[in-house]
């Protein structure tokens, strides 16, 4: 293609892509059996032979355990791993002239230049989707140490003692880990239309390059 050459780059290794969508799997079905944990629906109460409830909690932590492991690898990956691709995002983040940019861009007004692979927004809106998560893990492993007082949960009720004055109530605990299931089903919704917008807009391959981890652009983007 002489006369459309297009550039390939490496941007997510297949670590960061196995993170993503095993995060994003468990997130899928944290949210459903979250969600029918408050509100089981499907088996009326009256017999004792049925273990629905039980099995719905089963699952969610297996996943549930499963995020946590995800998020510290993450965390690991982010601050040490070998490439910098993610790092390097930090400076626009707290770059005035970046925002304006990013923002500007968004409305197709003029090009977005980055240092990282993320734009500001993305960045930031990512930093807030890791504190959720963080307080979700940790929630969830109140509630956990409070459900099975052996193993894992058993290990984890000193800490959980220590932590839920800072939440106030074990009540509010849980409170708080319902409804900050919601803001995991309105980040989904967005974060697809952005992924599948700014693939249009920038002209790169933003949704496949977390499936395949290369990106492919026009060597001269007209944004
Ligand atoms: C995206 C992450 C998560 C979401 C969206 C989520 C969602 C929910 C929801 C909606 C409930 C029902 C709360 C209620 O009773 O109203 C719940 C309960 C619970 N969650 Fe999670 N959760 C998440 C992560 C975790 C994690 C990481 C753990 C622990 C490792 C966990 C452990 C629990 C436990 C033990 C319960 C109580 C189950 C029961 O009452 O029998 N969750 N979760």
């Amino acid at each position: 293609m002489a006369n459309n050459p297009h550039s390939r780059d490496l941007i997510f290794s297949p670590i960061i892509r196995i993170c993503h969508w095993l995060r994003a799997l468990a997130i899928v079905l944290l949210v459903i059996s979250g969600f029918y944990l408050s509100w089981p629906f499907l088996v009326q109460y009256g017999g004792t032979d049925n273990l629905m409830q039980g099995w719905v909690r089963f699952g969610h932590l297996v996943a549930g355990f499963a995020l946590c492991a995800i998020t510290l690898a993450r965390f690991y990956l982010y601050f040490f791993g070998k490439s910098d691709i993610e790092r390097r995002s930090f400076k626009d983040a707290i770059s005035p002239k970046a925002w304006i940019e990013n923002l500007k861009a968004y409305m197709y007004m003029g090009h977005m230049h980055k240092s990282g692979v993320y734009g500001p927004l993305q960045y930031v809106t990512y930093i807030g989707l890791t504190l959720v998560i963080v307080v979700m893990c940790i929630t969830g492993l109140i509630l956990h140490a409070h459900v099975y007082h052996e193993g894992i949960g058993g290990a984890f009720m000193p800490i959980a003692e220590a932590l839920i004055p800072m939440f106030g109530t074990l009540a509010f605990v849980r409170e708080l880990h319902h409804f900050l299931t919601w803001f995991f089903v309105i980040f989904v919704v967005i974060h697809v239309y952005m992924a599948v917008f700014s693939g249009i807009r920038f002209k790169h391959n933003s949704v496949d390059s977390i499936v395949s981890g290369y990106d492919y652009h026009p060597m001269k983007d007209k944004h």
